[in-house]
């Protein structure tokens, strides 16, 4: 099909909750380039929302699931599945954590994070129930994640929304405090806000946070569905603050691709029993193939090593872009999660128009923010054309 055919399929049989897409339709992709329908190749700093972090036909993670798919993809969580043991084992040995539960999307895993909080308080204090969530945050799109989005573009179409959750003003540990009662069950907060517009979480904030839950003992729960998995140059972004949630939350690089998500815990706070929780899907054999391959690669084949590096190569280019385009009013983020705020009279979604035009796949943030996620694997080379393709859009 061309891309016209593509487009009309989609405006009359899709349901239009994505608005104007970008009229591009990609067919394949190698290690950090795209291919669209018209045979264009794009140079990726986007990764499918942060997602494909081993860019495309990473070898040991293809091998592995064309290996899979050739014998088994799924069985049911009625048995069990090999392949989960040893993905909750990697991510347990390199965590925080003592539990893992599979789900398949990051609201799947917020939504049962805080099922498990509110479990957990059944057995020690029943009237604790309510989750403190931070003003633009961003936690998924079921009922209950919308409550917890404390946006309210993502609440007003749905409203009443589920009773439980509480969104506080960002950056004040005092409004934070002032919001915790007798009722409050637990805190979920990203470290870096990423659809919020890449707001990076202020060392002395997180931490404050954290003492905070433990001062009042509630739970704290990190979201790391964008920031896991090597985003920000650690496994997980709460390492860079040196606090330890009670639980997290992990999906997008977590299956590169294939749809998968996870709850981390301690082991005190893992009050699930049997029948409370459960899933078709969450940590089918396939999935749970791509998750080890995904650990592998990052954490046996050095793709997790290259990215602090490569995350102060590409933010130090965004600062010299800064220095010489007033338009750029701040560059923020962590390891390669990083965002560019701009002007308004430089619509982030017009920057991100031009560069697609110039080969580039970016994407966009809240507070008029580019947004750039990589694949892990991106080169300096690839960097440095970026940069130079900003700087002339930019002029
Ligand atoms: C921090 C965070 N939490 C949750 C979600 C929701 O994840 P999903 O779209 O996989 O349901 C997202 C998605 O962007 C996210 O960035």
């Amino acid at each position: 099909m061309d891309l016209e055919q593509i487009i009309s399929l989609d405006k009359q049989y899709f349901m239009n909750t994505f608005g104007e897409r970008v009229p591009v339709c990609f067919t394949h992709g190698k290690g950090c380039t795209l291919y669209d329908t018209q045979g264009r190749a794009y140079t990726d700093f986007f990764a499918g929302i942060a997602t494909c972090a081993l860019g495309y036909q990473y070898p040991s993670y293809t091998a592995a699931l064309h290996s899979q798919i050739d014998k088994l993809l799924h069985t049911s969580n009625v048995f069990y599945v090999e392949n989960q043991g040893l993905l909750a084992q990697a991510l347990v040995e390199n965590s925080f954590a003592d539990r893992v539960f599979l789900a398949n999307s990051g609201t799947e895993a917020n939504e049962g994070a805080v099922k498990l909080a509110r479990r957990y308080w059944k057995d020690h204090d029943p009237r604790r129930y309510k989750v403190i969530s931070l003003m633009h945050s961003f936690h998924g799109r079921t009922l209950a994640m919308v409550a917890a989005t404390a946006q309210p573009k993502y609440q007003a179409p749905y409203t009443p929304l589920p009773d439980g959750f509480v969104n506080v003003e960002l950056g004040s540990l005092e409004a934070l405090e002032n919001a915790i009662d007798e009722t409050t069950a637990a805190v979920i907060m990203e470290v870096v806000q990423g659809e919020g517009g890449v707001t990076v979480g202020d060392p002395t904030y997180v931490r404050g946070i954290e003492s905070i839950c433990r001062k009042h003992g509630i739970l704290l729960i990190v979201d790391e569905v964008q920031t896991g998995m090597g985003r920000t140059g650690k496994l997980f972004g709460y390492q860079h603050y040196g606090i330890t949630p009670d639980i997290m939350t992990l999906a997008k690089a977590l299956g590169n691709g294939i749809p998968m998500g996870a709850i981390l815990a301690r082991d005190a706070v893992c009050a699930f029993q049997p029948g409370d929780h459960g899933s078709t899907f969450g940590g089918n054999t396939l999935a749970c193939t791509a998750g080890l391959a995904v650990m592998h690669a990052l954490l046996d084949e050095g793709v997790l090593a290259g990215v602090e590096e490569k995350g102060a190569y590409l933010k130090e280019k965004l600062l010299q872009l800064q220095s010489r385009h007033a338009c750029i009013l701040e560059v923020r983020g962590l390891g390669l999660l990083l965002g560019i705020e701009l002007d308004a009279q430089h619509p982030a979604k017009e920057v991100m128009s031009a560069a697609l035009a110039q080969g580039f796949v970016v994407g966009t943030a809240a507070r008029n923010t580019l947004r750039l996620a990589p694949p892990l694997i991106i080169s300096l080379e690839a960097i440095d054309a970026l940069a130079a393709a900003l700087d002339k859009i930019l002029a």
